[in-house]
């Protein structure tokens, strides 16, 4: 069986105000039915492919998380330490022969089939030390993704990565696109818990110390390991991208034909959502009047819109957002300039 492992400590400032650092993205309902982190487990549900879940986040978000899945094992970060860390406490935590299955909580998967599929083609590559990556053909230079170059086949479509550039500025990711070789990553990983302590101990010393310093000083309680905070605190922030898989040469992609999409942005939740006649989007207690091309989200106050154009505009009971669909990468200046205040 397969352990998965949900990643759920991000803090999702690019949906602001809705998702929140006490309420983050991953703990709502950003698209389709229930929260990310509901999505994702369902994902990993199936008993004669998948072990019960890993789910790694906050500390503080114990009980919430622990609600939505109750069969799962819970190592609670006292300190967000970014991805990196998240997966060595993972993988340390981990039997050093199971295979982990590494999820983001913030993907949204239509029909998750051809996953399941490209999980058991990976299976034997992974046994054999490989960190393998799920490659998804790429559709326009995106510099918010990973990008793996697939090299030689090592068997059941399986390619050994001859290299792993994670978020490219904008003409190297056109470079790689051209190259016709290059996969986004998408930011799912399998690999066997020894192999990534292998990988983390060569590339990472410092976060493979740490981690292993906070686990091994862990406190458990019920269904949650946490982690030593003063050991924690030592440990270097980075993501996994950047710490192991741009570095390591066990780096393997999988490509896969999946309907994929990483909920990063109020333009990602625009494009995936169902759009009413005149193209909007309007969620909660939201109205339009002729306005075109919106998405409109009230948690809190009424809003109307009239006659606007390709505009967000988002309400909470303490916060309103207003930005064009165009600069929705910029929401994370909003949330960082509320929490300077
Ligand atoms: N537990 C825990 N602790 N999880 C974390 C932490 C942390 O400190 N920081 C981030 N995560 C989780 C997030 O919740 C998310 O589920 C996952 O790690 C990935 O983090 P993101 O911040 O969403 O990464 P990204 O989207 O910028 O980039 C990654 O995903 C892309 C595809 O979605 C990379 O892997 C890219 O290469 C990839 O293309
Ligand atoms: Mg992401």
């Amino acid at each position: 069986l397969v352990q998965p492992v949900i990643l759920a400590g991000g803090s999702g400032t690019r949906l602001w105000p809705i998702s929140t650092g006490n309420r983050p993205k991953h703990l709502l309902e950003m698209v389709g039915k229930g929260t990310m982190v509901e999505q994702t487990l369902d994902r990993v549900g199936d008993p004669d492919l998948f072990a019960p879940p890993m789910i790694v986040g906050a500390a503080s978000q114990a009980d919430d998380v622990g609600k939505l899945a109750p069969n799962a094992r819970l190592i609670l970060e006292p300190i967000p330490r970014g991805s990196a860390a998240a997966v060595a406490l993972a993988a340390l935590a981990t039997d050093e022969n199971a295979i982990m299955l590494v999820l983001p909580s913030d993907h949204y998967i239509t029909d998750p089939a051809p996953l399941y599929e490209a999980v058991r083609r990976g299976l034997p590559a992974a046994e054999a030390g490989h960190l393998i990556t799920f490659g998804i053909e790429p559709e326009q230079p995106e510099t918010g993704y990973g990008y793996i170059t697939g090299g030689d086949p090592i068997g059941n479509g399986v390619l050994e990565a001859s290299s792993f550039v994670e978020k490219p500025a904008k003409e190297v990711a056109e470079q790689l696109i051209r190259s016709g070789k290059a996969y986004w990553n998408s930011g799912m990983f399998m690999f066997s818990a020894a192999a990534m302590r292998r990988e983390l101990q060569r590339h990472a010393p410092e976060i493979y110390g740490a981690a292993k310093a906070a686990m091994e000083r862990a406190s458990v309680e019920g269904q949650g390991t946490t982690p030593d905070r003063d050991a924690l605190a030592g440990c270097p922030v980075t993501s996994i991208d950047y710490a192991v898989m741009e570095h390591s040469d066990r780096v393997a992609v999988v490509p896969v034909r999946l309907s994929w999409s990483d909920v990063g942005s109020w333009a990602a939740v625009f494009d995936l959502a169902p759009k009413d006649a005149d193209g909007n989007v309007l969620g909660g207690r939201a109205h339009s009047l002729g306005s075109r091309g919106c998405l409109v989200r009230s948690d809190g106050p009424e809003i109307v819109t009239i006659g606007v154009e390709n505009l967000v505009v988002i309400a909470t009971a303490d916060h309103v957002l207003v930005v064009p669909l165009s600069e929705a990468q910029r929401v994370r200046e909003a949330a960082e300039l509320m929490k300077r205040r």
